[in-house]
């Protein structure tokens, strides 16, 4: 198939335009050369409106997904197996860095071994026009920077909920030795049925030796890493914490105008309280943040395992006490109703007195005055 390369809508990345396609609802070929690669076109047999795809390798590229620090990702279809999957592919720069791609290749070598429906699963890897590329599952849904301060109706449990799901995806990545390296909320994609996926995992950790990568994503960065210290799955712990707290609340836990700002906000003390801003977050899981964001690794939770072991506790006594709530609930209706009852019998004797009295009185002044 003729295929001539532009870079894709925007972007410095570059694509292969195709030369024919055919229209996805009705089949019918279509000659798509003197179009742009993801404008959209009319079919002339159907009517039906057709996004031109690009093609890169064995990939075509339906659509665009999103754009990050490090590339853009693609909605792709994968040409052999006939599935579709998400594509990201790096910024040219990156390929021209030897040093960067081995690590990224060895980091995706390790993150492709893990196996876990909280993980974005990493099909492949590769290179292409000096692009290097990384093939993933596909997770049709949203993410979840887009719920911070939306009309997104969830619950304080149901946060919870989310974040226990990262961390268990987290806690398999620690056991096989695998540190994400950048927890942030659009790192985490929701599917339709309510399964959180971590994505960039590993992958992000290689871009985060850059100068560029800390100022990229400093509201979640765990203090150690702003020092330049060795990180480990402790490191995650803060990222998850600080990106909760920001979700549950609505406000970044480290504002700032700069990213050193932000970065030193972290090091300031008292820490935080997450209360001060959103009232309605109980105790417990006010307490579960502030460990995980404890400036000292040391002072944070041993391991994942812990973790979820720790946010399910809250999640358990947080039904506890809407448990405890309901029956108190009902019992103070039960109360209210047995007291109505009461008030209403009150009256009725009255009356019924008041109306013997005035008959007693009648009988009296007729029989005896
Ligand atoms: N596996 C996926 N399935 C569906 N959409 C995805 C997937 N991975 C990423 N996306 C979309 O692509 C966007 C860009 O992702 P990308 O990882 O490049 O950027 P980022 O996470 O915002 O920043 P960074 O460069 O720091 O990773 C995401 O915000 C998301 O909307
Ligand atoms: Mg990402």
């Amino acid at each position: 198939m003729e295929s001539v390369e532009e870079p894709a809508a925007n972007t410095i990345i570059r694509i292969d335009k195709l030369g024919r396609s055919s229209c996805e609802h009705c089949g019918e070929v279509l000659e798509v050369s003197d179009f742009h690669v993801f404008e959209e076109i009319q079919c002339p047999a159907c009517e039906g409106v057709v996004t031109v795809p690009g093609r890169f390798g064995n990939y075509y590229l339906l659509n665009e997904l999103g754009r990050g620090g490090m590339g853009t990702v693609f909605l792709a279809r994968d040409a052999q197996l006939n599935r579709q999957v998400a594509l990201k592919v790096l910024n040219p720069k990156f390929g021209k860095d030897p040093t960067f791609v081995e690590s990224l290749l060895r980091e995706a070598k390790a993150a492709a071994a893990l196996n876990h429906k909280n993980i974005v699963h990493i099909y492949t890897f590769g290179q292409e026009k000096d692009q290097p590329f990384i093939v993933m599952e596909l997770v049709d849904g949203i993410k979840l920077d887009d719920c911070i301060n939306s009309e997104t109706e969830q619950s304080e449990m149901g946060w919870l909920d989310v974040m226990l799901q990262m961390s268990a995806g987290l806690a398999d990545g620690e056991r096989k030795g695998v540190v994400h390296g950048d927890i942030k909320p659009a790192n985490i994609l929701m599917d339709e049925g309510g399964t959180a996926k971590l994505s960039d995992f590993g992958i992000a950790r290689v871009g985060g030796g850059s100068d560029d990568k800390i100022l990229g994503t400093p509201l979640y960065i765990a203090p150690e890493k702003t020092r330049g210290k060795e990180v480990d799955a402790r490191s995650d712990q803060f990222s998850l914490g600080a990106t909760f707290w920001h979700i549950l609340s609505g406000y970044p836990p480290f504002p700032g105008k700069t990213s050193k700002e932000v970065v030193l906000k972290r090091f300031e003390k008292p820490k935080p309280d997450i209360r001060k801003f959103a009232p309605h977050i109980s105790d417990e899981t006010a307490e579960l943040l502030m460990k995980l964001m404890e400036n000292e690794p040391d002072d944070r939770f041993d391991s994942f395992d812990d973790v979820s072991a720790a946010i399910e506790n809250v999640m358990k006594n947080f039904e506890r006490r809407n448990i405890e709530n309901e029956r108190r609930w009902y019992r103070l209706e039960e109360e209210a109703k047995v007291q109505q009852f009461l008030q209403q019998k009150g009256m009725k004797w009255m009356i019924a007195c008041g109306l013997i009295s005035l008959v007693i009185l009648y009988i009296f002044f007729r029989w005896f005055i």
